[in-house]
C-alpha cells in the first residue's frame, strides 16, 4: 500500500478529494485507524488532555510528543504521521525550532510537523521547511494561545481577525507549508481561506468547505467525556462499550464464571501428585 504523502495532500486538493485526518497517541489506536483507511494521523498535543489528564495543552513537552509519535509511527503503515510541535518548542529561536522539529523526525519517526500561528512564527516555518521537514500550519483557535485568547473561543468573527487569518494562510503557503489546519472559525471564513490558497485546509469546527477534516479520535469515538465540543460528531460509543465490557468482567469474575476451563493450562496428574 502506498504511503499518503505531503504530495498526496496537494494532489487531493487539486482533484477535489477530501483528506481525512484523526489523532492517535499510541500504537494500537494508530494501527486501527490506519487499517480503517485514514489518510493522516496527527500525534496532537491534545494528548495533554486526552491521555495525560491536563487541563490544556500547555504542559506537553517535546519529549512527550516524541515518545507517543514513536508508538504511532510503528502502527501507521499508510497514513502520513504528523507530530504536533508543543508550546515553547518553536517560540524561542529559529535554531531551537529547527532542532525540535528535527527531533520529531529523527527520534519520533514522524513525516511532518504541525505548529500553531501565522505571521508570528513564519520565520520558524520557513527555516523548518528549508531543513526539509514538511510543515502543516494551524490557524483560528490555536489552543496554545489559550491564556491570550481568554478561553477556547471561535476565532475570526470580526473583520480584523478574519483578515488576519486569510493573510496568515497566504503567508504559510508562501513559507512552504503543505497544508493548514483551521480550527473553530466560521464556516464561510473557512471557505474563503480554502479558496485563497493552493494548499489544502483541514478543518476542525470549520465547516464543510475545507479540503479535509480532522477530529480527536477519542472525541469522535465517544471515549473522552470530560467535555464534547459542538463541532464533534460521535461516530461510536467506545467509552460505553469499554465500561460495559469491564463491568461484565468484574461481575463474571466475582461470580466464578470467569475464567473457564478453556482459559486455563493443564499439568499432568503424575507431576501434580508430587506436589501434595
Ligand atoms: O492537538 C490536536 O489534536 C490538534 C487537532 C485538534 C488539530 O491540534
Ligand atoms: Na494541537
Amino acid at each position: 500500500m502506498n504511503r499518503f504523502t505531503t504530495a498526496s495532500f496537494i494532489k487531493a486538493k487539486k482533484d477535489g478529494d477530501k483528506i481525512s485526518m484523526l489523532t492517535a497517541y499510541d500504537y494500537s489506536m494508530a494501527k486501527l485507524i490506519d487499517e480503517a483507511g485514514v489518510d493522516s494521523i496527527l500525534v496532537g498535543d491534545s494528548m495533554g488532555m486526552v491521555v495525560l489528564g491536563y487541563e490544556n495543552t500547555l504542559q506537553v513537552t517535546v519529549d512527550d510528543i516524541i515518545h507517543h509519535t514513536k508508538a504511532v509511527a510503528r502502527g501507521a503503515k499508510r497514513a502520513l504521521v504528523i507530530a504536533d510541535m508543543p508550546f515553547l518548542s518553536y517560540h524561542i529561536s529559529v535554531e531551537d525550532s529547527v532542532r525540535n522539529a528535527g527531533r520529531m523526525i529523527q527520534e519520533g519517526n514522524a513525516h511532518a510537523v504541525k505548529l500553531e500561528g501565522g505571521l508570528e512564527v513564519i520565520d520558524k516555518v520557513e527555516a523548518i521547511v528549508k531543513a526539509q521537514i514538511p510543515v502543516i500550519g494551524h490557524l483560528g483557535l490555536t489552543p496554545q494561545s489559550v491564556n491570550v485568547m481568554g478561553g477556547f473561543k471561535v476565532q475570526g468573527k470580526d473583520e480584523a481577525q478574519a483578515k488576519k487569518i486569510i493573510e496568515d494562510a497566504k503567508l504559510l503557503e508562501k513559507a512552504g507549508a503543505f497544508a493548514i489546519v483551521l480550527e473553530c472559525v466560521p464556516e464561510r471564513l473557512a471557505k474563503i481561506v480554502t479558496e485563497s490558497v493552493n494548499i489544502p485546509t483541514i478543518g476542525i469546527g470549520a465547516g464543510k468547505y475545507c479540503d479535509g477534516q480532522v477530529l480527536v479520535t477519542q472525541d469522535m469515538l465517544g471515549m473522552f467525556t470530560d467535555f464534547t465540543p459542538k463541532f464533534v460528531k460521535k461516530y461510536s460509543e467506545v467509552g460505553a462499550s469499554i465500561k460495559g465490557g469491564v463491568q461484565s468482567y468484574i461481575d463474571e469474575m466475582k461470580k466464578g464464571l470467569f475464567p473457564e476451563e478453556k482459559h486455563t493450562f493443564a499439568i499432568d496428574e503424575e507431576t501434580l501428585k508430587k506436589l501434595y
